[in-house]
């Protein structure tokens, strides 16, 4: 990293977690966007407050579950064609920076290989939860001594983080962003999110994104119905945060949780919809919400992409595919991206987008 990160920054217990005061960008809270979304119709609210500390427990529990697979696939591919990702990777110098890394098992995988390779770069961890990347960069340290490895946690948003970062070093990058995370953004989302990103890179830099693939509905549907209702569990904890921060009265009894691919979305869409007609009290917002009977609130959808899709959304935003790395079943990829920009050389792109 080229200059110290450290001067003047807040340093929490591992050896580099740093808060940069950076302004948030519009920072949305919790209260305006429940309020926002449960006025709408259909109610919705953004699948990104399913996160807190109860949420990102269960989700990290959905992770270990047969049903769910994409876990399961992502660390077969990261096992089976790690010699060929680190090899595709450059020679100088980098920074491997990771957008919402999780509970980092995946990452250790990767980590342990390009040491192991003699590669030099230098772990950076994203995210807006302090406790994430706290434990993260605490794990990493136990792990891997501070000579052979250096982390940095940085506790920002995605792109307040990566701007600030690209001020700082003029190392190349390479951005993790697994899990098929971009999942939860329809397509024209995700078409702006990863030019947002572009915008952050350089020439050169390189992105590996996890995408998971349309296949068998009764597959997709499985995954996010598991027997042992941890994924229902998880939608309605929702509720009792809601409950918890902003002081509601919702009745979880009173809400199913439902969820099912839809071809034309493209997207396994999820719901709790209220079992009978009732008024929920919101005391922080000062607001009554009426639900009908059979009345959804939309939790989130968790897009699929066809292979052609995934070669249109990198033509469309400025990346060259350099490789796909699927599992053995061809149930999810990751896909190995450069960034484009005018005057760096080009292959020659025979990607037909509508
Ligand atoms: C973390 C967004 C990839 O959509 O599959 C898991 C979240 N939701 N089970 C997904 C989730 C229900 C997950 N992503």
């Amino acid at each position: 990293m080229a200059g110290d990160l450290t001067g003047g920054h807040e340093m929490k217990r591992g050896r580099g977690v740093l808060k940069p005061d950076i302004p948030q960008s519009f920072g949305r809270t919790f209260a305006l966007d429940v309020l926002e979304g449960l006025s709408q119709r259909p109610k919705r609210i953004d699948p990104v407050y399913l996160y807190d500390e109860k949420g990102s427990k269960l989700f990290q529990q959905i992770t270990t579950l047969n049903e769910y697979y994409l876990t399961q696939c992502e660390h077969e591919i990261l096992t089976l064609h790690m010699e060929e990702i680190s090899q595709s990777l450059a020679r100088q110098a980098f920074n491997l920076i990771e957008l919402g890394a999780g509970d980092g098992r995946k990452t250790v995988l990767l980590i342990e290989h390009l040491i192991r390779k003699n590669l030099d770069f230098e772990y950076i961890t994203l995210d807006i939860s302090p406790e994430s990347i706290n434990d993260l960069s605490f794990m990493l340290e136990e792990m891997f001594p501070s000579a052979r490895l250096k982390v940095t946690g940085i506790i920002a948003e995605y792109f307040d983080g990566l701007k600030w970062l690209a001020e700082r070093s003029s190392s190349r990058n390479l951005i993790l962003f697994l899990g098929s995370n971009i999942g939860n953004f329809e397509y024209p989302k995700a078409q702006k999110f990863l030019r947002h990103l572009w915008d952050c890179l350089k020439p050169d830099d390189q992105l590996l994104v996890g995408f998971d693939l349309k296949k068998d509905f009764e597959i997709l549907n499985n995954a996010y119905n598991d027997s042992g209702g941890i994924t229902r569990e998880f939608h309605l904890n929702l509720l009792d945060r809601i409950n918890r921060e902003l002081d509601g009265d919702f009745d979880r009894e009173k809400f199913l949780y439902y969820s099912g691919y839809d071809v034309i979305t493209g997207a396994v869409e999820s719901y709790l919809v209220s079992k009978e007609r009732q008024e929920v009290f919101i005391r922080k917002l000062n607001k009554i919400f009426p639900f009908e009977a059979w009345e959804p609130i939309h939790t989130e959808s968790s897009y699929k992409y066809l292979e052609s899709e995934i070669a249109c959304l990198a033509a469309e935003t400025g990346f060259q595919v350099e490789k796909d790395f699927f599992d053995s079943r061809r149930f999810f990829v990751d896909s190995l991206w450069r960034v484009k920009k005018p005057g760096s050389a080009t292959a020659p792109c025979n990607v037909e987008c509508r």
